[in-house]
């Protein structure tokens, strides 16, 4: 079966753009058959983003967009926040998007291939995620409990999983490394902050 996380190579291509505006900012996502949500931003991705903007984050941040698809999330806090931000993620077209997007949006930041955290090699003061529920929860925690590696001190996890996907029992697993905080819900979706303890 087909996943937004599958590479397939004989995949066609049906490029679209998508527009998206904040604040003074209007960003343009290329898009095309094959990664998450490819015809309008997530509902969850758009909560996440405005959860953290509301919550007066500092500029000059190092940000981590894990399972950035075609890069939404680092995108628009990159160029909000004034901010380097680098992506990641395993699908191969995914990645190409994302690439064309920080150039688009003119994003100072790199895209890495990488499964989790394998070819991620520095540290960051914000890594965010809407990760791949449908990879599995092994997959989930492995981006949610190894972050704190990737943290500089001080540093967040900011990530949004919805209640029907296991929110709950995603959140009890991580709680013995960080201090979460839920800070915001709507329509089912859950937005949390993590701290190292
Ligand atoms: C729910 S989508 C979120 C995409 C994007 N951040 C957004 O908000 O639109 C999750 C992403 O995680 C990626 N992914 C799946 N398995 C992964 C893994 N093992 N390591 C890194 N990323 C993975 C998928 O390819 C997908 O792009």
């Amino acid at each position: 079966m087909e996943h937004y996380f599958t590479n397939n190579t004989n995949l066609k291509s049906e490029m679209r753009t998508i527009l998206f505006t904040k604040e003074e900012n209007v960003f343009t996502f290329f898009s095309d058959l094959g990664v998450f949500s490819k015809n309008k931003i997530d509902y969850g991705s758009k909560l996440l983003l405005n959860t953290i903007l509301k919550n007066n984050p500092s500029e000059n941040q190092k940000i981590l967009d894990i399972g950035c698809g075609y890069g939404f999330l680092g995108i628009c806090l990159g160029k909000i926040l004034k901010s380097q931000a680098d992506f990641s993620d395993v699908n191969e077209r995914a990645l190409w998007l994302c690439a064309k997007n920080i150039q688009e949006n003119q994003v100072n930041g790199q895209v890495i291939k990488s499964n989790t955290y394998e070819k991620i090699t520095e540290k960051y003061d914000m890594i965010v995620t809407n990760p791949p529920i449908r990879a599995g929860k092994i997959v989930v925690l492995d981006i949610l409990l190894n972050a704190k590696d990737y943290l500089n001190s001080n540093g967040t996890v900011w990530f949004v999983i919805r209640k029907d996907q296991g929110a709950k029992s995603i959140v009890q697993k991580l709680e013995g490394v960080y201090e979460i905080t839920n800070m915001a819900k709507d329509k089912g979706f859950y937005i949390f902050k993590a701290k190292m303890r």
